[in-house]
Protein backbone atom coordinates (compact mmCIF):
# COMPACT_ATOMS: atom_id res chain seq x y z
CA UNK A 1 0.00 0.00 0.00
CA UNK A 2 0.97 3.21 -0.63
CA UNK A 3 1.09 5.99 2.35
CA UNK A 4 0.88 9.55 1.43
CA UNK A 5 1.85 11.65 4.91
CA UNK A 6 2.54 15.15 5.86
CA UNK A 7 5.21 15.36 8.54
CA UNK A 8 5.00 18.73 10.70
CA UNK A 9 7.40 18.07 13.57
CA UNK A 10 6.29 22.08 15.04
CA UNK A 11 7.86 23.60 17.97
CA UNK A 12 10.34 22.12 20.98
CA UNK A 13 10.28 18.41 21.72
CA UNK A 14 7.89 18.03 18.52
CA UNK A 15 10.97 17.59 16.65
CA UNK A 16 12.59 14.81 18.02
CA UNK A 17 9.48 12.92 19.23
CA UNK A 18 8.28 13.32 15.77
CA UNK A 19 11.77 11.87 14.49
CA UNK A 20 11.24 8.82 16.55
CA UNK A 21 7.77 8.24 15.16
CA UNK A 22 8.92 8.52 12.01
CA UNK A 23 11.62 6.31 12.24
CA UNK A 24 9.39 3.81 13.61
CA UNK A 25 7.15 4.64 10.65
CA UNK A 26 9.76 3.94 8.08
CA UNK A 27 10.73 0.80 9.68
CA UNK A 28 6.74 -0.82 9.88
CA UNK A 29 6.62 -0.17 6.44
CA UNK A 30 9.72 -1.83 5.48
CA UNK A 31 9.12 -5.01 7.32
CA UNK A 32 5.31 -4.87 6.01
CA UNK A 33 5.97 -4.14 2.72
CA UNK A 34 4.58 -0.74 2.23
CA UNK A 35 5.58 2.42 0.06
CA UNK A 36 5.90 5.52 2.05
CA UNK A 37 5.53 9.08 0.16
CA UNK A 38 6.53 11.79 2.94
CA UNK A 39 6.42 15.25 2.44
CA UNK A 40 7.55 17.86 5.47
CA UNK A 41 6.29 21.39 6.08
CA UNK A 42 5.92 24.14 8.82
CA UNK A 43 3.68 24.49 11.30
CA UNK A 44 3.35 26.86 14.51
CA UNK A 45 6.13 28.74 15.96
CA UNK A 46 9.20 27.68 13.51
CA UNK A 47 6.20 28.52 10.66
CA UNK A 48 6.06 31.92 12.16
CA UNK A 49 10.09 32.14 12.70
CA UNK A 50 10.30 31.26 9.14
CA UNK A 51 7.13 32.53 7.22
CA UNK A 52 5.52 34.78 9.16
CA UNK A 53 2.44 32.77 10.20
CA UNK A 54 1.67 29.54 12.26
CA UNK A 55 0.08 28.21 9.30
CA UNK A 56 1.30 28.99 5.73
CA UNK A 57 -0.44 28.47 2.76
CA UNK A 58 1.89 25.87 1.23
CA UNK A 59 1.29 23.96 4.54
CA UNK A 60 -2.74 23.90 3.97
CA UNK A 61 -1.79 22.39 0.44
CA UNK A 62 0.22 20.03 1.13
CA UNK A 63 -1.93 18.77 4.17
CA UNK A 64 -4.93 18.83 1.65
CA UNK A 65 -2.82 16.91 -0.42
CA UNK A 66 -1.84 14.14 1.87
CA UNK A 67 -3.65 11.20 2.91
CA UNK A 68 -2.72 11.70 6.62
CA UNK A 69 -0.51 14.04 8.39
CA UNK A 70 1.57 13.41 11.34
CA UNK A 71 2.11 16.23 13.72
CA UNK A 72 4.35 16.83 16.66
CA UNK A 73 3.48 19.92 18.81
CA UNK A 74 3.20 23.64 18.79
CA UNK A 75 4.00 25.96 21.47
CA UNK A 76 7.21 28.48 21.87
CA UNK A 77 7.86 30.89 24.93
CA UNK A 78 8.66 33.68 22.32
CA UNK A 79 5.26 33.95 21.45
CA UNK A 80 3.38 34.04 24.91
CA UNK A 81 2.75 37.63 25.04
CA UNK A 82 1.79 37.81 21.19
CA UNK A 83 -1.89 38.72 19.82
CA UNK A 84 -3.50 35.05 19.16
CA UNK A 85 -2.99 35.50 15.59
CA UNK A 86 0.11 35.35 16.05
CA UNK A 87 0.63 32.76 18.24
CA UNK A 88 2.33 28.76 17.75
CA UNK A 89 -1.44 27.45 19.23
CA UNK A 90 -3.26 29.47 16.03
CA UNK A 91 -1.51 26.76 13.68
CA UNK A 92 -2.98 23.91 15.01
CA UNK A 93 -6.75 25.53 15.08
CA UNK A 94 -6.10 26.53 11.64
CA UNK A 95 -4.61 23.24 10.33
CA UNK A 96 -7.84 21.50 12.14
CA UNK A 97 -10.53 23.50 10.59
CA UNK A 98 -9.10 23.59 7.38
CA UNK A 99 -9.15 19.43 7.56
CA UNK A 100 -12.57 19.60 8.94
CA UNK A 101 -11.04 17.13 11.66
CA UNK A 102 -14.08 17.20 14.31
CA UNK A 103 -13.66 14.68 15.94
CA UNK A 104 -10.75 14.52 18.23
CA UNK A 105 -10.16 10.75 19.57
CA UNK A 106 -7.60 10.59 22.36
CA UNK A 107 -7.26 6.57 24.36
CA UNK A 108 -6.47 6.60 27.81
CA UNK A 109 -5.67 3.47 29.60
CA UNK A 110 -3.45 2.54 32.52
CA UNK A 111 -0.57 0.04 31.49
CA UNK A 112 0.53 -2.29 34.29
CA UNK A 113 4.22 -1.61 33.76
CA UNK A 114 3.35 1.89 34.58
CA UNK A 115 0.69 1.29 37.68
CA UNK A 116 3.49 3.07 40.01
CA UNK A 117 3.81 6.11 37.54
CA UNK A 118 0.19 7.19 38.50
CA UNK A 119 -0.19 9.12 41.42
CA UNK A 120 -3.39 7.78 42.00
CA UNK A 121 -3.68 4.11 43.95
CA UNK A 122 -3.16 0.95 41.55
CA UNK A 123 -6.69 -0.39 42.32
CA UNK A 124 -8.24 2.67 41.15
CA UNK A 125 -6.28 2.87 37.93
CA UNK A 126 -5.75 -0.87 37.10
CA UNK A 127 -7.57 -1.53 33.74
CA UNK A 128 -8.74 1.90 33.20
CA UNK A 129 -9.37 2.12 29.40
CA UNK A 130 -11.65 4.66 28.06
CA UNK A 131 -11.64 6.97 24.81
CA UNK A 132 -12.20 10.51 25.49
CA UNK A 133 -13.48 11.64 21.59
CA UNK A 134 -13.73 15.26 21.67
CA UNK A 135 -15.03 17.51 19.48
CA UNK A 136 -12.60 19.74 17.65
CA UNK A 137 -13.45 22.24 15.18
CA UNK A 138 -16.51 24.28 17.26
CA UNK A 139 -17.40 25.60 20.31
CA UNK A 140 -15.35 28.31 22.70
CA UNK A 141 -11.98 27.93 20.14
CA UNK A 142 -13.58 29.31 17.13
CA UNK A 143 -17.07 30.84 17.76
CA UNK A 144 -17.61 34.17 16.63
CA UNK A 145 -17.53 37.50 17.71
CA UNK A 146 -14.14 37.07 19.85
CA UNK A 147 -11.68 39.44 20.62
CA UNK A 148 -10.80 42.56 23.26
CA UNK A 149 -12.14 45.78 22.81
CA UNK A 150 -12.38 48.96 24.70
CA UNK A 151 -9.89 50.14 27.67
CA UNK A 152 -9.31 51.00 31.15
CA UNK A 153 -12.83 49.83 33.18
CA UNK A 154 -13.92 49.45 29.54
CA UNK A 155 -11.87 46.97 28.66
CA UNK A 156 -13.94 43.73 27.98
CA UNK A 157 -12.90 40.35 26.43
CA UNK A 158 -15.61 38.10 24.59
CA UNK A 159 -15.27 34.05 23.46
CA UNK A 160 -18.67 32.59 22.18
CA UNK A 161 -19.43 28.85 23.05
CA UNK A 162 -21.62 27.99 19.83
CA UNK A 163 -22.57 24.86 18.46
CA UNK A 164 -24.88 23.99 15.28
CA UNK A 165 -27.38 20.44 15.42
CA UNK A 166 -25.03 19.06 12.52
CA UNK A 167 -21.71 19.59 14.52
CA UNK A 168 -23.30 17.96 17.65
CA UNK A 169 -24.69 15.09 15.79
CA UNK A 170 -21.87 14.16 13.66
CA UNK A 171 -19.45 13.75 16.28
CA UNK A 172 -21.52 11.73 18.35
CA UNK A 173 -22.36 9.30 15.58
CA UNK A 174 -18.63 8.78 16.04
CA UNK A 175 -18.58 8.47 19.09
CA UNK A 176 -21.19 5.38 18.85
CA UNK A 177 -19.83 4.34 15.98
CA UNK A 178 -16.36 3.68 18.59
CA UNK A 179 -18.42 2.28 21.44
CA UNK A 180 -19.81 -0.43 19.20
CA UNK A 181 -16.43 -1.77 18.72
CA UNK A 182 -15.58 -1.41 22.13
CA UNK A 183 -18.02 -2.02 25.72
CA UNK A 184 -20.53 -0.12 24.08
CA UNK A 185 -21.05 2.47 26.73
CA UNK A 186 -21.34 6.49 25.85
CA UNK A 187 -21.18 8.99 28.42
CA UNK A 188 -21.66 12.51 27.27
CA UNK A 189 -20.42 15.55 29.08
CA UNK A 190 -22.42 18.73 29.85
CA UNK A 191 -23.07 21.31 31.28
CA UNK A 192 -26.77 21.22 31.31
CA UNK A 193 -27.34 22.44 34.38
CA UNK A 194 -26.14 26.27 33.41
CA UNK A 195 -25.21 26.36 29.82
CA UNK A 196 -27.91 26.36 26.79
CA UNK A 197 -25.40 25.07 24.52
CA UNK A 198 -25.29 21.83 26.45
CA UNK A 199 -28.94 21.68 26.68
CA UNK A 200 -28.69 21.54 22.96
CA UNK A 201 -26.02 19.09 22.89
CA UNK A 202 -27.54 16.84 25.70
CA UNK A 203 -30.78 16.89 23.33
CA UNK A 204 -28.87 15.92 19.68
CA UNK A 205 -26.72 12.99 21.72
CA UNK A 206 -30.38 11.54 22.99
CA UNK A 207 -31.66 11.53 19.38
CA UNK A 208 -28.19 10.25 17.82
CA UNK A 209 -28.59 7.53 20.48
CA UNK A 210 -31.72 5.86 19.16
CA UNK A 211 -29.73 5.25 16.23
CA UNK A 212 -27.73 2.64 18.34
CA UNK A 213 -30.34 0.69 20.57
CA UNK A 214 -27.06 -2.13 21.65
CA UNK A 215 -25.57 1.40 23.34
CA UNK A 216 -26.22 2.63 27.02
CA UNK A 217 -25.90 6.43 26.89
CA UNK A 218 -25.61 8.46 30.26
CA UNK A 219 -25.09 11.98 30.66
CA UNK A 220 -22.65 13.90 33.14
CA UNK A 221 -21.82 17.45 33.98
CA UNK A 222 -18.89 18.51 33.72
CA UNK A 223 -17.64 19.19 36.82
CA UNK A 224 -18.53 15.74 38.01
CA UNK A 225 -16.59 13.83 35.44
CA UNK A 226 -13.26 15.58 35.98
CA UNK A 227 -13.87 14.14 39.89
CA UNK A 228 -15.27 10.80 38.38
CA UNK A 229 -12.55 10.51 35.89
CA UNK A 230 -10.08 10.02 39.10
CA UNK A 231 -12.25 8.60 41.58
CA UNK A 232 -13.95 6.05 39.37
CA UNK A 233 -12.26 5.63 36.29
CA UNK A 234 -13.18 2.38 35.18
CA UNK A 235 -16.97 3.37 34.95
CA UNK A 236 -16.15 5.27 31.62
CA UNK A 237 -15.95 3.28 28.14
CA UNK A 238 -16.28 6.69 26.05
CA UNK A 239 -16.41 9.84 27.51
CA UNK A 240 -17.85 12.33 24.42
CA UNK A 241 -17.99 15.92 25.12
CA UNK A 242 -17.39 19.58 23.40
CA UNK A 243 -14.20 20.92 22.17
CA UNK A 244 -13.01 23.00 25.95
CA UNK A 245 -14.64 20.34 28.31
CA UNK A 246 -12.44 17.85 25.85
CA UNK A 247 -9.27 19.59 26.37
CA UNK A 248 -9.27 19.94 30.02
CA UNK A 249 -10.86 16.35 30.47
CA UNK A 250 -7.90 14.74 28.67
CA UNK A 251 -4.83 16.40 30.05
CA UNK A 252 -6.92 15.36 33.15
CA UNK A 253 -7.07 11.42 31.39
CA UNK A 254 -3.01 11.56 31.40
CA UNK A 255 -3.28 10.89 34.74
CA UNK A 256 -4.42 7.62 34.58
CA UNK A 257 -1.57 6.47 32.07
CA UNK A 258 1.14 7.76 34.20
CA UNK A 259 2.12 10.51 32.07
CA UNK A 260 1.03 12.80 29.08
CA UNK A 261 3.60 11.57 26.96
CA UNK A 262 1.78 8.15 26.42
CA UNK A 263 -0.65 9.43 25.21
CA UNK A 264 -1.61 9.51 21.36
CA UNK A 265 -4.40 11.66 19.33
CA UNK A 266 -5.98 10.74 15.81
CA UNK A 267 -8.33 13.16 14.61
CA UNK A 268 -10.83 12.31 12.20
CA UNK A 269 -12.83 14.56 9.82
CA UNK A 270 -14.80 13.50 6.85
CA UNK A 271 -14.91 10.02 4.86
CA UNK A 272 -13.55 11.04 1.38
CA UNK A 273 -14.93 9.77 -1.94
CA UNK A 274 -12.07 6.90 -1.69
CA UNK A 275 -13.30 5.74 1.59
CA UNK A 276 -10.49 6.77 3.89
CA UNK A 277 -11.05 9.09 6.58
CA UNK A 278 -9.06 12.64 6.65
CA UNK A 279 -6.95 12.46 9.77
CA UNK A 280 -4.60 14.50 12.04
CA UNK A 281 -2.17 12.30 14.24
CA UNK A 282 -0.53 13.76 17.42
CA UNK A 283 0.47 13.17 20.67
CA UNK A 284 -1.64 14.94 23.24
CA UNK A 285 1.39 16.64 25.13
CA UNK A 286 2.74 19.74 24.08
CA UNK A 287 6.06 21.46 23.08
CA UNK A 288 7.85 21.43 26.63
CA UNK A 289 10.90 23.83 25.29
CA UNK A 290 11.83 22.89 28.86
CA UNK A 291 13.13 20.10 27.99
CA UNK A 292 13.44 20.16 23.98
CA UNK A 293 16.39 19.31 22.27
CA UNK A 294 18.00 17.31 25.04
CA UNK A 295 16.67 13.82 23.56
CA UNK A 296 14.74 13.29 26.60
CA UNK A 297 11.28 13.85 26.09
CA UNK A 298 8.96 11.06 25.69
CA UNK A 299 7.82 9.62 22.10
CA UNK A 300 5.49 6.99 23.10
CA UNK A 301 2.59 9.37 22.52
CA UNK A 302 3.86 10.20 19.00
CA UNK A 303 4.49 6.59 17.96
CA UNK A 304 0.87 6.03 19.32
CA UNK A 305 -0.74 8.72 17.22
CA UNK A 306 1.28 6.56 14.12
CA UNK A 307 -0.40 3.32 15.27
CA UNK A 308 -3.35 5.19 15.13
CA UNK A 309 -3.03 6.68 11.74
CA UNK A 310 -1.91 3.13 10.59
CA UNK A 311 -5.49 1.70 11.53
CA UNK A 312 -7.56 5.17 11.02
CA UNK A 313 -6.53 6.32 7.66
CA UNK A 314 -5.13 3.20 5.95
CA UNK A 315 -6.93 0.49 7.88
CA UNK A 316 -3.99 -1.48 8.47
CA UNK A 317 -4.97 -3.26 11.46
CA UNK A 318 -2.51 -5.53 12.06
CA UNK A 319 0.11 -3.13 11.24
CA UNK A 320 -1.08 -0.87 14.17
CA UNK A 321 -1.66 -4.16 16.66
CA UNK A 322 2.04 -4.68 16.36
CA UNK A 323 3.04 -1.02 17.02
CA UNK A 324 0.67 -1.01 20.38
CA UNK A 325 1.98 -4.43 21.25
CA UNK A 326 6.06 -3.48 20.72
CA UNK A 327 4.80 -0.10 22.86
CA UNK A 328 3.73 -2.32 25.72
CA UNK A 329 7.02 -4.65 25.52
CA UNK A 330 9.10 -1.53 25.80
CA UNK A 331 6.64 -0.35 29.00
CA UNK A 332 7.77 -3.31 30.50
CA UNK A 333 11.47 -3.91 29.47
CA UNK A 334 11.69 -0.36 31.61
CA UNK A 335 13.81 1.24 28.82
CA UNK A 336 11.43 4.37 28.94
CA UNK A 337 12.01 7.95 29.19
CA UNK A 338 12.82 9.77 32.63
CA UNK A 339 9.33 10.96 32.79
CA UNK A 340 8.00 7.24 33.32
CA UNK A 341 10.22 7.43 35.93
CA UNK A 342 11.84 3.86 35.11
CA UNK A 343 13.57 1.68 37.82
CA UNK A 344 17.43 2.26 36.32
CA UNK A 345 19.13 4.72 34.03
CA UNK A 346 16.31 6.57 31.80
CA UNK A 347 16.43 6.04 28.30
CA UNK A 348 16.95 8.48 25.61
CA UNK A 349 14.06 9.49 23.00
CA UNK A 350 16.20 8.05 20.09
CA UNK A 351 16.87 4.60 22.44
CA UNK A 352 12.91 4.11 23.00
CA UNK A 353 12.26 4.69 19.10
CA UNK A 354 15.52 2.54 18.06
CA UNK A 355 13.77 -0.55 20.94
CA UNK A 356 10.14 -0.26 19.25
CA UNK A 357 11.86 -1.04 15.56
CA UNK A 358 13.70 -3.87 16.67
CA UNK A 359 10.65 -5.05 18.71
CA UNK A 360 8.20 -4.34 15.34
CA UNK A 361 11.00 -6.48 13.14
CA UNK A 362 11.15 -9.25 15.80
CA UNK A 363 7.70 -9.77 16.36
CA UNK A 364 6.54 -9.82 12.59
CA UNK A 365 9.86 -12.43 12.06
CA UNK A 366 8.53 -14.65 14.98
CA UNK A 367 5.20 -14.42 13.34
CA UNK A 368 6.06 -15.22 9.71
CA UNK A 369 7.92 -18.00 11.10
CA UNK A 370 11.27 -16.50 9.72
C1 LIG B 1 -4.42 20.12 22.84
C2 LIG B 1 -3.71 21.42 23.09
C3 LIG B 1 -4.20 22.48 22.11
C4 LIG B 1 -5.68 22.64 22.35
C5 LIG B 1 -3.47 23.82 22.20
C6 LIG B 1 -2.00 23.67 22.00
C7 LIG B 1 -4.04 24.83 21.24
O1 LIG B 1 -3.85 21.81 24.41
O2 LIG B 1 -4.38 19.63 21.71
O3 LIG B 1 -5.00 19.58 23.77
O4 LIG B 1 -6.10 23.40 23.25
O5 LIG B 1 -6.47 22.03 21.62
MG1 LIG C 1 -4.80 20.37 25.63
Amino acid sequence: MKLKILILPGDGIGVEVTREAVKVLRQVSNVYGHELDLSEGLLGGVAIQQTGTPFPDRTRELALAADATLLGAVGLPEFDNAPPEKRPERGLLGIRKALGVYANLRPVRSYRALLDSSPLKNHLVDGADLVIVRELTGGLYYGTPRGISGSGAEERAVNTMTYTRPEIDRVAHMAFQLARGRRKHVTSVDKSNVLENSQLWRRVVVEVARDYPDVTLDHILVDNCAMQLVLNPKRFDIVLTENLFGDILSDEGAVLAGSIGMLPSASLGAQKSSGARTGLYEPVHGSAPDIAGQNKANPLGAIGSVAAMLEYSFGLIEEARALNAAIEKVLDSGRTTADLKPHGKPAATSEVGDAICELVTKAYAVAEGN
